[in-house]
């Protein structure tokens, strides 16, 4: 496993992490039972994963994970989790729902304390009054101890250009120690601003869910590739496009899901790439495509040269 750090933290973080939302949940979404889903947490442990990420509002996950890690040393992990400011409507909760939240949480996942404490999906439009509410209540949570780095993830459905990550690295630079959103084959903009000013200011970049859904579904790959099509902006009639990405296969890379993990690490501003799966063989299959965290060079240059504007919303 290689280890890179968080920003300006120092923190060393595994390149490869586990996240306990999306589309498996730890298991949880493919039915897997209690017990099964500890096997998939242990075994993340057992090929060098360190930093799993959760959220309050992910069905039974944080307790699902703090059972897991019971008995497992406190220094060998570390612990990401979230709070949706817009729980249950979409007006912003009051600052103590955070406080409550994230009591909630440390019980959950047997700690006293939080590694990352984020804000879950902060939309377009609401990153000010989000930041004026919640950012002093965050800091005080720091300082007391209940959490060691504060961040927020964003939503790539509404924002795949990534501009509440933006405006938070040129506003609030010092304020945020990690912030998580998606760089992939098919969401290379953060390359373009958000990936400089994060180096820059030190700040941890957490690459979320970097091949679902559209390189792992083809009806969504090619539902995208459509919309693509009709905005003019990507050359989607290219061959290596429009006739998919297998020619991405390769002994190192042996499928093309392999491939997009690998292009998720690929520049130094991530941190970690976080992915999530309800099988063990994939998690394994995951954890080895990060043995050499790299595309042979020809591949990178050409999706860079294709697909460096790309902004897929999902
Ligand atoms: N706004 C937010 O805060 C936000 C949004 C999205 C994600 N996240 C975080 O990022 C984490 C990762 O998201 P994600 O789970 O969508 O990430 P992902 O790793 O990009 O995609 C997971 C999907 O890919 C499939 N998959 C994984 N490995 C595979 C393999 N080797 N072969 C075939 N299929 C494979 C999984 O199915 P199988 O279960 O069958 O393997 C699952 O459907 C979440 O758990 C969450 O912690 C946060």
């Amino acid at each position: 496993m290689h280890y890179r750090t968080l920003g300006k933290s120092g923190i060393p973080v595994s390149i490869v992490s586990y996240g306990g939302g999306g589309p498996s949940q730890f298991g949880k979404a493919a039915g897997l039972t209690a017990s099964q889903r500890r096997d998939l947490i242990a075994r993340a442990l057992e090929l060098g994963i360190n930093l799993f990420d959760t959220a309050a509002n992910y069905g039974d996950s944080e307790p699902q994970l703090g059972q897991a890690l019971k008995g497992v040393p406190r220094d060998s992990y570390l612990v990401a989790t979230k709070w949706s400011w817009k729980t249950g409507g979409d007006d912003f909760l009051h600052p103590d729902a955070l406080l409550a939240s994230v009591e909630q949480s440390l019980k959950r996942l047997n700690t006293d304390v939080i590694d990352i404490m984020q804000i879950h999906g902060i939309l377009p439009g609401t990153y000010h009054d989000i930041t004026d509410r919640y950012a002093p209540t965050l800091l005080k949570l720091k300082e007391e101890g209940k959490a060691r780095l504060i961040g927020f993830s964003q939503m790539m459905t509404e924002d795949p250009k990534l501009t509440v990550p933006v405006a938070a690295l040129k506003e609030h630079p010092d304020l945020w120690d990690s912030i998580m959103f998606k760089y992939g084959i098919l969401n290379q903009w953060a390359a373009k601003e958000a990936f400089p000013l994060a180096q820059k200011h030190g700040v941890a970049i957490l690459n979320m869910a970097p091949v679902r859904f559209t390189l792992t579904r083809q009806h969504e790959l090619d539902e995208l590739l459509e919309t693509w099509r009709s905005e003019g902006e990507i050359d989607v009639d290219h061959p290596k496009i429009r006739k998919g990405f297998d020619w991405l296969i390769t002994e190192d890379a042996p499928t093309v899901i392999s491939a997009g993990y690998k292009f998720a690490a690929d520049h130094p501003a991530v941190s970690t790439v976080i992915s999530g799966t309800s099988n063990i063989a994939h998690l394994e299959d995951n954890v080895a495509a990060f043995e050499n965290p790299s595309l042979p060079e020809e591949h990178t240059a050409l999706l860079k040269e294709l697909l460096g504007d790309s902004a897929a919303p999902r």
